[in-house]
């Protein structure tokens, strides 16, 4: 695992989209694994600043989600669904079509999980997926306790999390109660991993996935049995770190 220690976020957002673009150089039709909440916003500005400066061409390109809540009626706009098209697809001229998700308004869940990781194989598996941090260190809505060898599946949201993510909403009972998420071992498979970490409130969480033991206690921790993860953190996030 690799830790890159940047100054700010603006700076960690610019270093991934960096890597994002050289990435697309060299495989135009790469499959870009996106995250939620507020962390990765830097990253996507800094890509579509690319963008519009002509420095890469991202037409190529496809987008998968990590995660997604389950029950928002379809065109919510705090759905993943939504936040990804709005922030990420949006910006980077790209077209829905280029962008897969898993489907939380789906009658049968399990079998929207199921058809999630056989569209991720069959699409050829991620090229980069980027990752966020929870405070309680999850991934994707992997938390705490999930199975390290976990497959896309419904989880349900910690409150921790819920008050976590209550921001996006109005108040914290419209925060849904589950979700779909990429399973840990569905994450591992992704060629390279990247964490963006900012802010001391992920400090904690940040030197527990880096320095403590492999653990399902923190979820973020399984990055340690990737060939290739880098996780980016600034100053603050990284500040616990020994
Ligand atoms: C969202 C996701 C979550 C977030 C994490 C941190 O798609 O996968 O793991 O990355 O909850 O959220 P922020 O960045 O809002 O602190």
């Amino acid at each position: 695992m690799e830790v890159v220690i940047v100054p700010d976020a603006a700076a960690g957002g610019e270093l991934i989209a960096e890597a994002m673009a050289a990435l697309l150089r060299r495989k135009p039709e790469a499959l870009l694994g996106v995250a939620t909440g507020s962390t990765p916003l830097p990253v996507y500005q800094a890509l579509s600043a690319k963008v519009r400066a002509g420095e890469v061409d991202v037409a190529g390109a496809r987008i998968c989600q990590l995660d997604e809540y389950v029950g928002l009626p379809a065109g919510h706009p705090e759905s993943y669904r939504s936040v990804v098209l709005r922030e990420v697809v949006e910006p980077l001229g790209l077209s829905e079509a280029s962008f897969m998700g898993p489907d939380g308004g789906a009658e049968d869940i399990p079998a929207a999980c199921a058809a999630y990781d056989s569209a991720l194989t069959e699409a050829g598996g991620v090229d980069l997926q980027l990752l966020g941090i929870g405070t309680d260190g999850h991934i994707g809505f992997n938390e705490p306790c999930s199975s390290l060898a976990s497959r896309t599946r419904i989880k349900t949201l910690t409150e921790q999390t819920r008050k976590d993510n209550a921001r996006f909403f109005d108040s914290i009972d419209q925060v849904p109660h589950h979700v779909i998420t990429q399973g840990i071992g569905t994450i591992l498979e992704a060629r390279h991993l990247v964490l963006l970490a900012t802010g001391e409130a992920k400090a904690d969480a940040v030197a527990l996935a880096v320095e403590g033991p492999l653990s399902a206690l923190v979820p973020a921790s399984a990055l340690q049995l990737h060939p290739h993860a880098t996780i980016i953190a600034d100053e603050a996030a990284a500040s616990r770190l020994k």
